[in-house]
Order: structure tokens, then C-alpha cells, then sequence
């Protein structure tokens, strides 16, 4: 598949062994990696970082910048990826300001990233205790996708993974939703066949994304769950995982949706039952050890970037399942019934 971007087009493949032909290849490259795959890259010159959302912040950044300067990297140096979406945040944002930018190629290893992240550009790290504050738009130059590498993910990564490709797909419209509930698999599944899902929600993103890269209109409908997400995240002190709180997200908004007056259509009530079935499949309450405080969730919704200073921005479907942006007053009601959907979907009192 080739993306058309602002910076030029790139190439994303797709094939068994990838991730060992990459670290063949010798160059003028610093490997920024999850320690998880230490062992996999060939003696190359490497940064290895824990994939958690302490990585993804201004000193992690710093980190590889200050790697990149040690081992001689210049403009015609390009740095590789390889791991999930935090390796891919992190490393995406140091290629984007080392030098004022140099390229960057990636190898995603989680389903999430490999379905959705990938693709887009976008590099988010969070900055004084907020998620995803600070970020640019620089593309990798190509990404390489091994599907082998979905064989080690555990059932919640298969769970986040599928989250974001649902949702993505039932953004795109019917069609790219109806061919989602055909290739979707079992998350409980080892070595199922994900290729053709992560093939289905990549293409389906490549429109969003080439249509509007710059998130003003049409991409942003793929932040649907996202904005519910981010405080599930934050007020669960990120012990529920981005995909599985993004799941979470969208039933949240589903509610709001039918207290804002919409009837879900019959794509939206079976996303709603799909999404319901996903999340069972996880080993554990997705809120577990966390009794998510509603003041925190709503403080954290609150705070979220999207909104204007006078009113919330929520995604959510409207009575014919098309996914709408709808501008809600900053008031008493409209709060009460925020935390109405979120207290549904996460049983609170
Ligand atoms: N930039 C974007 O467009 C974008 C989009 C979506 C999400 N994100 C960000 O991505 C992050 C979440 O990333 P993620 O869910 O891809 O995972 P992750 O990078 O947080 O990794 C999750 C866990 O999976 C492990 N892991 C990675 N690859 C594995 C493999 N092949 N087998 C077994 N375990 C493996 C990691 O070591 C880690 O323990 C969040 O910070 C989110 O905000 C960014
Ligand atoms: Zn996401």
C-alpha cells in the first residue's frame, strides 16, 4: 500500500520475516527499539526503552536525540522503529526535531500499531502529567509490517488491537464495517491470522488520512472513544491500556449518544455488542485494581485538548450510524450527562 502525505508518498508492506530483513541492512541508522526485542536486532547501533508512558515524554525524547548525536547520526541518517505505539511516539517525535528532521522507518510490533498507528504520522508524548500534549506530523518513510510478530501478543493486546481496527472501520462507513465483522478473529485465537484485518483497517485509515492529514475535518471522527479513552487512561493511573480504554471510550459515547436524543442504528448497536465481546475476553475487569474515581474521570475529560473553551467536542454516531462531531455547551447538564454514560459503561455508582 502506498500513503500519500504532505512530506511524499510511502510505502507500507506487509510480509512474514520483515523485522529480520531490516536489521540486516547496514547503513547509517540508530535503531530506537522495546527492550522486548533486544535480542533481535543484529548487533545494530540501538536505544532500547521499556514500552511504557514514561518513555513517551520530553526526557525520553531527549534520550534518543542524545543517542542519535553519539553515534554520528546527520541528516541523511535515518533512525528505525520497532516496537508499539509508544516506541513508535517517541522515536517518530526525536526524527521529527533532531536536525529539524530526518527520516524515520518503521516496524510496528503490536496489533494496535500495526492496525492503526502505523499509518498517519502523527507523534504524540505526553508533558506535564497530560497524555499526548505535545506532538508533530512527520511520516515515516516506509513501514514494515511482520505479522509473525502478532504471535507472542497476549489476548489484551490482541483486545486493543481489535478495538481501534473496529473502530476506525465502522468510521469509514457500512461497507468497510461489514467486511471488519467477517475478518475480525477470535482474541483468545493463538496464531490467528490477523493479516487480513490489519490489511482491512489500514486501508480503510489511508482515506482519513489522505483526505485530511492534518486532523481538521474527517480525521478527526477517528477520535471516536478517544476523547472517553484518554480519561479512562489517566484516571485508571494507565493501568488500563490505550486500545482496551479506546473499547471503553466508544461504549461511553455510544450512551451519551442516546442521551443526546440519537437512536442507535443497527451498525452501531452492533459495534456496541462486539465491543462488549471483545472486552470479555480479557483476563480481567478492564478497570480492575482501580475503582475509577468519577471526579478524576471527569477532570481528565475535561482537560482534554479537543474541547474549545466553550464547548466539549464529543464523536458520536447519529441516528443513521454515520459518526458526527457535535460541539456540546460546557454547562451542568451536559457534564451530568457525561458522567451518566461513563458511570453505565463502567458500572459506578
Ligand atoms: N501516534 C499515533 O498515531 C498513536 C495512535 C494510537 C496509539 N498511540 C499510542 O500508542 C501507545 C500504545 O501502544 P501499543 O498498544 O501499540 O503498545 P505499547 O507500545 O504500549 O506496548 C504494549 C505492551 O506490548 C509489548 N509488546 C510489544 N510488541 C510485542 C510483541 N510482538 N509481542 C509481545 N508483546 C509485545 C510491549 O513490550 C508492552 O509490554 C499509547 O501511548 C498510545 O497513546 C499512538
Ligand atoms: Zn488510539
Amino acid at each position: 500500500m502506498r500513503i500519500r502525505s504532505a512530506s511524499g508518498r510511502y510505502q507500507v508492506r506487509m510480509a512474514p520475516g520483515l523485522l529480520d530483513l531490516l536489521t540486516v541492512q547496514p547503513g547509517n541508522r540508530l535503531l530506537v527499539a522495546d527492550e522486548r526485542f533486544a535480542d533481535r536486532l543484529g548487533g545494530l547501533p540501538a536505544v532500547l526503552v521499556p514500552a511504557t508512558e514514561d518513555t513517551k515524554t520530553m526526557a525520553g525524547a531527549e534520550r534518543v536525540v542524545a543517542a542519535l548525536r553519539k553515534v554520528g547520526c546527520n541528516r541523511a541518517s535515518t533512525l528505525v522503529a520497532v516496537g508499539g505505539g509508544v516506541v513508535q511516539d517517541v522515536a517518530a517525535f526525536a526524527a521529527s526535531i533532531y536536525m529539524r528532521g530526518i527520516p524515520w522507518i518503521y516496524a510496528p510490533t503490536t496489533l494496535l500499531a500495526m492496525a492503526d498507528s502505523c499509518i498517519g504520522g502523527k507523534s504524540s508524548i505526553n508533558v506535564a502529567g497530560q497524555k499526548n500534549l505535545v506532538g508533530t506530523v512527520h511520516p515515516p518513510a516506509e513501514v514494515l509490517i511482520d505479522p509473525d510478530l502478532t504471535l507472542t501478543l497476549d489476548v489484551e493486546q490482541r483486545v486493543a488491537g481489535l478495538c481501534e481496527a473496529a473502530k476506525i472501520c465502522f468510521a469509514r462507513g457500512p461497507r468497510a464495517f461489514d467486511r471488519y465483522m467477517v475478518v475480525s478473529i477470535d482474541p483468545a485465537c493463538d496464531g490467528a491470522n490477523l493479516a487480513p484485518v490489519i490489511a482491512l483497517s489500514l486501508a480503510s485509515k489511508k482515506w482519513f488520512i489522505e483526505v485530511d492529514e492534518f486532523d481538521r475535518n474527517e480525521r478527526l471522527l477517528l477520535n471516536f472513544g478517544h476523547t472517553f479513552g484518554h480519561a479512562i487512561e489517566d484516571a485508571s493511573g494507565f493501568q488500563v491500556s490505550h486500545g482496551v480504554a479506546v473499547g471503553l471510550g466508544m461504549l461511553v459515547a455510544l450512551e451519551l449518544a442516546q442521551l443526546q436524543g440519537a437512536r442507535l442504528g443497527a451498525n452501531a448497536l452492533r459495534l456496541h455488542r462486539h465491543v462488549l465481546e471483545l472486552l470479555h475476553y480479557l483476563p480481567f475487569p478492564p478497570c480492575r485494581q482501580s475503582r475509577l474515581d468519577p471526579d478524576r474521570l471527569l477532570a481528565a475529560f475535561d482537560k482534554d485538548k479537543k474541547h474549545s473553551r466553550e464547548a466539549y467536542a464529543v464523536i458520536i454516531p447519529d441516528d443513521s450510524d454515520r459518526l458526527t462531531r457535535r460541539l456540546l455547551p460546557r454547562d451542568q447538564a451536559t457534564r451530568q450527562a457525561i458522567g451518566r454514560s461513563f458511570a453505565a459503561v463502567l458500572h459506578m455508582p
